[in-house]
């Protein structure tokens, strides 16, 4: 997908730039490392359209706030963004739900010098935001001069500070958002094979679209997780106590002969989910009613990273164990090394999702993996879909896609 990028600096110059980023971060700080890595990829893009002279105006939702909820606003956010990134973020707090605040907004940026930056209130708090109405999008557009999206992790949602905005302003890629679509596209358009892929998380439901892609584009996909659960049960093992999402045991059974699928083969038990408590690894067969499962066992840690070794391609995504409980999150602690010590080199690593990404900072090697995804639901997404995210197309070079058309027609 060619994307159009950025224009160059000069062009830049006195214009006041709309950019969305996402920051749907903690509101309480301190930031976490993942959070930082959020805030990290736009300050190079705020920096450089500051020093370009333009006026940055920043978009961002956070939470899901219903209306206007002051316990979503982003004033907290602008502070701790500018503390983190060290650049002024001034709040423009602003009710652009109402004419007199759009109004307000507008003569705050028009008095504004060149390379300031202001953050708008959370975009969630307009009332056609998530529906996409073009007349929220026609307002926030009215506030710049030009559009330039540079939030991957919002680009699955047809909002309208996202899609519905680059219908009214010249709009265009940021760079922290080409990068993800790069990192991302190896993944879909001819991986380098083996590629193996992981997929955790407690609920099959959320990423079985990602999953049925995965079986198709991977040679061999690892399932762990809650998620495994609904698997064994369609094989009628026993998981004791353990989480299951009862609804997905159907969805289960239909790819439970899939010959690209990988379950583990044993799993850590315990009689509680705590830390501390005793723990065994067992064969699946081995499960107790009184059990309850919170990580992949010793021998699938071993099959695994044996698994992963002969990759060239590895994509990972979802604690493969209760990981926030240190007994159980040897499993993804182990997965975050082995892919960090395959990666920048013969194979291609690519680490996402919200869960994941504490796990790899955790185990102080993120940064030797080739790519890691700032977008939890955008990342599934985007490998479900192939790239066809809605707020990727609105930035889409016209010429690309026409032709691209034509191509599969
Ligand atoms: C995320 O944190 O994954 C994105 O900001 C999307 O948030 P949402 O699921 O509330 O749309």
């Amino acid at each position: 997908m060619k994307l159009r990028p950025m224009p160059g600096k000069t062009s830049l110059k006195g214009k006041h730039v709309l950019l969305r980023v996402d920051w749907n971060l903690p509101l309480e700080g301190p930031f976490a490392p993942e959070d930082s890595l959020k805030l990290d990829r736009s300050h190079a893009t705020i920096d450089w359209l500051s020093r370009s002279g333009a006026v940055a105006i920043l978009l961002t939702h956070v939470g899901r706030p219903k209306g206007r909820d002051l316990r979503f606003s982003t004033e907290k956010l602008a502070r701790l963004a500018h503390r983190a990134t060290d650049i002024p973020i001034h709040f423009l707090g602003a009710n652009l739900g109402a004419s007199a605040g759009i109004h307000e907004a507008k003569k705050t940026i028009e008095h504004a010098k060149p390379g300031t930056v202001f953050l708008c209130e959370n975009v969630r708090f307009l009332k056609g935001e998530e529906t996409n109405a073009p007349s929220t999008a026609k307002t926030l557009a009215s506030l710049g001069d030009l559009f330039v999206n540079d939030a991957f992790a919002s680009c699955h949602r047809a909002h309208a500070s996202v899609v519905g905005i680059a219908k009214f302003l010249p709009s265009f890629a940021g760079p922290s958002l080409v990068e993800e679509v790069h990192g991302l596209e190896r993944l879909i358009a001819k991986p380098k094979r083996p590629f193996v892929a992981v997929i955790g998380g407690a609920k099959l439901s959320t990423k079985i679209g990602v999953l049925k892609s995965l079986l198709d584009t991977a040679d061999r996909v690892l399932v762990g997780g809650a998620m495994a659960h609904a698997f064994f049960k369609a094989m009628r093992m026993e998981i004791g106590r353990s989480f299951l999402e009862k609804e997905s045991v159907t969805m289960a059974k239909t790819l439970l002969k899939h010959p690209k699928l990988v379950l583990p083969r044993d799993v850590l038990v315990a009689t509680a989910l705590k830390s501390g408590v005793p723990a065994r690894s067992v064969p699946i067969a081995k499960v107790r009613k009184t059990d309850v499962i919170g990580d992949i066992g010793t021998e699938t840690m071993m099959a695994w990273a044996k698994e992963l070794k002969t990759a060239k391609t590895i994509m990972w995504n979802g604690p493969v164990g209760v990981a926030e409980i240190p007994t159980f999150a040897h499993g993804s602690l182990l997965l975050a090394r082995v892919i960090a010590a395959r990666s920048k080199g013969p194979t291609y690593g690519v680490i996402g999702g919200g869960d994941t990404l504490p796990i790899v900072m955790q185990s102080g090697m993120s940064e030797w993996v080739d790519h890691l995804s700032t977008g939890g639901g955008a990342m599934l997404e985007f490998l479900a879909l192939k790239g066809e995210l809605p707020g990727l197309i609105a930035l889409e070079e016209k010429k690309t896609r026409a032709a691209s058309k034509k191509k599969k027609v």
